[in-house]
């Protein structure tokens, strides 16, 4: 996309029509909204005419991949950045089916095995089974170092094959480093992953998974249908290219 505008109109495209394909086919649309900055240029999008009213979002189950280590109302929650440009803004939203990563519980773990039960509820699969819950859509981000959700380079929770969701650190350089995550098995298993990707800082990470190394958390994402969306600065090019 030669803009990080049209790759946000890119990326709304893809979140409706997934969402009106799966609500056709299965009555209702499984969706785990991405963290970061880059959200804050698709939401407006699909709050407003004609994305809109192209989707009962009545029928939408809202999650998050990952999430900040702070409360829903602090500048750094991902869940706050969509309470306010899209949750707020949307006709039908129910509040049974917003459900938010609490990243800020005293005990992370605990939490995140509340929220793997909550993820079980929702698409009835038991946590601790081989067997994994199915987004219709995971949507997520990369950084520089090709981090997606809080999956960073190596982690330990990279590794993780039971685990649907776990605490996770990310590097100092962060400005909120306690976190919260889907791990890797969680994403592959969903029918699609949509990565959103935009900015120059992030060109030489792209070009490393597009090599095919493995070591990046970004590269590891290899759900069914995985599709990247990147600006013409992530991918290398000169901006409008
Ligand atoms: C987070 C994210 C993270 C994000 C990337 C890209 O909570 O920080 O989930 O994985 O998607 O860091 O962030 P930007 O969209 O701000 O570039």
């Amino acid at each position: 996309m030669p803009t990080p505008a049209a790759l946000a109109e890119a990326a709304a495209d893809r979140i409706v029509a997934s969402a009106r394909n799966a609500i056709r086919r299965r009555g209702r649309f499984v969706l785990a909204l991405s963290g970061g900055s880059t959200p804050r240029l698709v939401y407006p999008l699909l709050c407003s005419p004609p994305r809109v009213g192209a989707v009962d979002w009545s029928r939408v189950a809202f999650f998050w991949g990952d999430e900040r280590a702070v409360p829903p109302d602090h500048p750094d929650s991902n869940y706050g950045l969509a309470r306010r440009l899209l949750l707020e803004q949307l006709p039908g939203v129910r509040p049974d089916a917003v459900h938010r990563m609490p990243a800020d519980a005293p005990d992370r773990d605990a939490a995140a095995h509340r929220y793997e039960a909550e993820l079980g509820r929702t698409t009835g699969v038991r946590p601790g089974s081989w067997e994994r819950p199915r987004f219709d859509l995971i949507w997520l981000g990369m950084g520089p170092d090709g981090h997606t959700a809080s999956l960073f380079p190596g982690a330990s929770v990279l590794d993780k094959r039971r685990r649907w969701v776990v605490p996770a650190t990310a590097p100092p350089t962060s400005a909120v480093r306690e976190r919260m995550s889907f791990t890797l098995p969680v994403i592959n298993a969903a029918r699609q992953v949509l990565l959103v990707v935009a900015g120059a800082d992030k060109a030489a990470a792209v070009r490393s998974v597009r090599a095919g190394s493995r070591d990046l958390p970004a590269a590891r994402v290899r759900a069914r249908s995985t599709l990247w969306l990147l600006d013409a600065a992530a991918a290398g090019k000169g901006v409008g290219e």
